[in-house]
């Protein structure tokens, strides 16, 4: 063999590697998928949108050689709610984002009160990777699973500055305004926020962010308001928030928030230290939005065990009950 052949050949089972240790696909073959985590997902029209969050999949039904157990999607993807489907059929419709448009976890999706676009809001990058900058993207469905990622037209990228991006934050909406509860901030979630300086492992710089932002969505008008009345320290992560379509009093009421679950901790902490406290489900805070005042419930009955990171849904009784 020549020694240039061999020279090709070196370098072809060089690039077959390269392209073999990055293989990654955001919808992995049904045989390979393993689990997706930390995406948003928001309901346009006849579609389920999903966006940010990570795969972890096998390669041809084999564990994965590359020493990440999972990525982040370069796609939002869809799903159409009007067809049946099941594990083996399902179809997603992947759409490319531009390389501008962050591929975060843990952020929010608010749905444009047109009904056909949706926000994203704060999240973090998945390893440790620079934040991306402080930015309004809009999603716009065309109608038929796919659209297009657009900065919000109207937005002030003063008002933007102002606000630290954070991650797992409390949010929800209400059909004009989008809100997200405190949340924590690192060096991944906001340029703002320096690295550690230290070489001490993992105890990460931690800012248990307080306030509740508010977007209204049409004008691009950002508020951030006092957040003390929720528990101890005015924070919240990995709480969920839920708006409930009454209450609040008056014309101009936007209902009201309630916030169930997550962990409350000092503004300025460690990942790990023992002062993050678990917000038991005994006693719920509730927000109205319009009077900017905070109240608290005591709860009876079946309580639920502390947690952070679920979900929570609200539907109406039909006994003039509201059921969350
Ligand atoms: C996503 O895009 C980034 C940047 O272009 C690239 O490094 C990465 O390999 C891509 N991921 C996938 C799964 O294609
Ligand atoms: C992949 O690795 C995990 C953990 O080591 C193991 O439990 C699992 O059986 C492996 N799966 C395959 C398909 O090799
Ligand atoms: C697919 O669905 C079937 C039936 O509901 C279930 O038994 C199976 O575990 C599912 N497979 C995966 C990979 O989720
Ligand atoms: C599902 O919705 C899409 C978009 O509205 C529409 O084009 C399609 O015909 C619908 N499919 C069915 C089976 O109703
Ligand atoms: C909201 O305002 C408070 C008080 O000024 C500040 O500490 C906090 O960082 C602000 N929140 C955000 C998300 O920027
Ligand atoms: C419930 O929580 C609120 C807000 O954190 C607090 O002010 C109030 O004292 C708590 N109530 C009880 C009975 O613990
Ligand atoms: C509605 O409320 C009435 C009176 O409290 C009760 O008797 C009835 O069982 C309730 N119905 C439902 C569906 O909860």
């Amino acid at each position: 063999m020549g020694r240039t052949t061999l020279r090709k050949l070196l370098l072809a089972s060089a690039w077959l590697r390269l392209f073999y240790l990055t293989f990654a696909e955001d919808v992995p073959p049904t045989s390979d998928f393993l689990r997706r985590n930390h995406a948003a997902a928001i309901v346009l029209g006849d579609y389920l949108y999903i966006d940010g969050g990570e795969v972890s999949h096998l390669d041809n039904g084999k564990n994965s050689t590359d020493k990440r157990a999972s990525h982040a999607l370069n796609h939002t993807l869809s799903l159409p709610l009007n067809i049946s489907w099941n594990n083996q059929t399902v179809a997603f419709n992947k759409i490319p984002k531009p390389p501008s448009v962050p591929s975060l976890n843990c952020q929010a999706a608010w749905r444009d009160p047109s009904g056909t676009a949706f926000y994203i809001w704060g999240g973090i990058t998945s390893y440790r990777t620079q934040p991306p900058p402080s930015e309004l993207w809009k999603f716009t469905a065309d109608g038929y699973g796919g659209g297009s990622w657009n900065k919000h037209e109207k937005i002030s990228s003063v008002s933007l500055g102002k606000h630290v991006r954070t991650s797992r934050g409390a949010w929800t909406q209400s059909r004009d305004v989008g809100y997200w509860l405190g949340g924590y901030g690192t060096a991944n979630t906001d340029t703002s926020i320096l690295p550690p300086q230290s070489s001490d492992g993992d105890k990460n710089i931690f800012l248990a962010v307080p306030g509740i932002t508010s977007l209204k969505m049409a004008s691009g008008e950002l508020t951030n308001s006092s957040s003390v009345g929720m528990g101890p320290f005015g924070t919240l992560w990995g709480g969920s928030a839920h708006h409930v379509p009454f209450g609040g009093g008056g014309e101009q009421s936007d209902g009201l928030l309630v916030f169930l679950g997550g962990v409350t901790a000092p503004v300025l902490s460690y990942l790990e230290s023992p002062d993050h406290r678990p917000v038991e489900f005994t006693n719920i805070t509730v927000y109205d939005p319009l009077h900017k005042k905070w109240y608290s419930q005591q709860t009876t009955g079946a309580i639920p065990t502390p947690r952070y990171q679920f979900c929570v849904v609200g539907v109406k009784g039909d006994n003039g009950t509201y059921e969350m």
